[in-house]
């Protein structure tokens, strides 16, 4: 197994060498790490289970079972259409938009709303190149039903009623779910989702099917995984990247830090923040046992077009937040370069000459020194465009700091158990339909 990194990751602004008062110390790092053992250990058995778990996940997955699927998929159909929603669909729709083929030769697009004005694009897929993915752990989502209930006449009536079930995949778990009785009634295929939670299920079937259909490289993701994995299961706290950084953004919480502002340097990171921002989320935002309500705030902003809305918060704002830049260091000698012409202007001299991509970097660096020199945390994850393989690491990483900031926190990454309340209720609003005409 190889450790090498494609992964390049900054801390040096979180810490005192970086920012000075308000930094954190490896000796404060240190100190906290007594509290990660019990995590330690479960790490390992979660590594080593035979069952699938977030962490062996990229040893456990039969990729030539997903490749073989995919390939299928791809010489039959020109489109995919992925219902689904949260863990469901967030994780494969990054890796689509992040490593996906410009010019797949199908086209995989997500639909992850009920917004009826967003629904009706579906009124004009040609059905008769198109495959339908509806991806729901419990089965039971009411919108994701809800989404194939009212599209699943629109394909019968375009493919014939046998037909129609021709170009329909599900992917579930709960065999006493909702989608699993439509697939026995309807005779419509099944994959099985694992046995892991939704917003850590990326590297199963649920994101790496889409991406393969999509044109990702899965094996480069799995391959950066395995090697992050590795990584995070060495016992030394300052060389383990997800106990670290975990560890040194909880200690910035504990100074009200609470807020973590995710802000990629690339237009097609973007996705990676969507899908972060779930995982953040849902994972850490929870009652401990003693009743007290925690979590951290995920928030985003996007570089460089909010240094034009965002930055002056960042800056003189309350010191509450936490900035994660994620970047391609590439960008350096990308894009066309600014012409001499009109050097003699004063605002265009100090352009003149350079790239578009070193304007970008060069703006990158600016915001992280201006926070910085303000005692502001702030931290800078780089990779590479397109590359599966950092991007595999990046998703390991970026899971294991949410496993490790909720352990030292005292909740349950794993559960969601408040957002069950919002969905009965719905469905108890939708038995009284008047109801909820007058809210709005
Ligand atoms: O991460 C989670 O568990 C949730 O976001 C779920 O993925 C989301 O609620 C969709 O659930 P399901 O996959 O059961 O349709």
């Amino acid at each position: 197994m190889t450790n090498l990194s494609r992964l390049s990751i900054d801390n040096t602004n979180l810490t005192s060498t970086g920012i000075g008062k308000g930094g954190v110390s490896d000796d404060d790092v240190i100190a906290l790490s007594p509290k990660l053992d019990s995590l330690r250990n479960r790490i390992q058995k979660w590594i080593d289970s035979r069952q699938p778990t977030i962490l062996n996940l990229p040893f456990t997955n039969n990729l030539e079972e997903i490749k073989e699927k995919g390939q299928d998929i791809a010489h039959n159909f020109k489109r995919t259409v992925v219902f689904g929603i949260g863990g469901s669909s967030l994780g494969g729709e990054m890796l689509v938009r992040t490593l996906g083929d410009s010019t797949p030769k199908n086209t995989v697009s997500f639909y992850d709303n009920v917004d009826p004005s967003t629904m009706v694009e579906l009124e004009t897929v040609d059905w008769h190149e198109t495959l339908l993915l509806v991806i729901s752990k419990s089965g039971n989502t009411a919108e994701t039903l809800s989404q194939f209930l009212t599209i699943l006449p629109v394909m019968e009536h375009d493919l014939g009623f046998s037909k129609a079930k021709e170009h329909i995949l599900f992917i579930t778990e709960n065999k006493e779910g909702a989608l699993y009785q439509l697939s026995k009634e309807l005779k419509i295929e099944v994959i099985e989702h694992p046995p892991v939670g939704g917003r850590f299920s990326v590297l199963s079937v649920v994101g790496l099917l889409p991406a393969y259909v999509g044109g990702v490289d899965i094996e480069g993701v799995m391959e950066g995984a395995r090697s992050m994995v590795q990584r995070c299961a060495t016992k030394n706290i300052l060389d383990n990247p997800a106990f670290y950084n975990g560890a040194v953004q909880y200690l910035h919480a504990e100074q009200n830090r609470t807020i973590s502002v995710v802000m990629p340097y690339a237009d097609n990171l973007r996705f990676v923040v969507n899908w972060f921002r779930q995982l953040w989320a849902e994972s850490l935002g929870k009652i401990d046992k003693n009743g007290v309500h925690k979590g951290l705030t995920p928030t985003e902003a996007h570089g460089v077009t909010d240094q034009h809305s965002q930055l002056q918060l960042l800056l003189e704002g309350p010191d509450d937040k936490l900035v994660t830049f994620i970047t391609d260091p590439g960008f350096r000698f990308r894009g066309r370069r600014i012409p001499m012409q009109f050097k003699d202007i004063p605002a265009i001299a100090p352009l003149a000459g350079h790239t578009i991509g070193e304007l970008f970097l060069a703006e990158l660096k600016a915001t992280r020194t201006t926070l910085s020199r303000r005692g502001r945390p702030n931290r800078t994850l780089a990779l590479l465009e397109r590359d599966a393989y950092a991007l595999g690491e990046l998703i390991i990483l970026l899971e294991m700091e949410t496993i490790v900031v909720a352990e030292l926190m005292g909740v349950d990454p794993f559960d969601q158990p408040a957002v069950e309340e919002s969905k009965v209720l719905t469905r108890e609003y939708l038995s009284d339909i008047s109801s909820v005409s007058d809210l709005i």
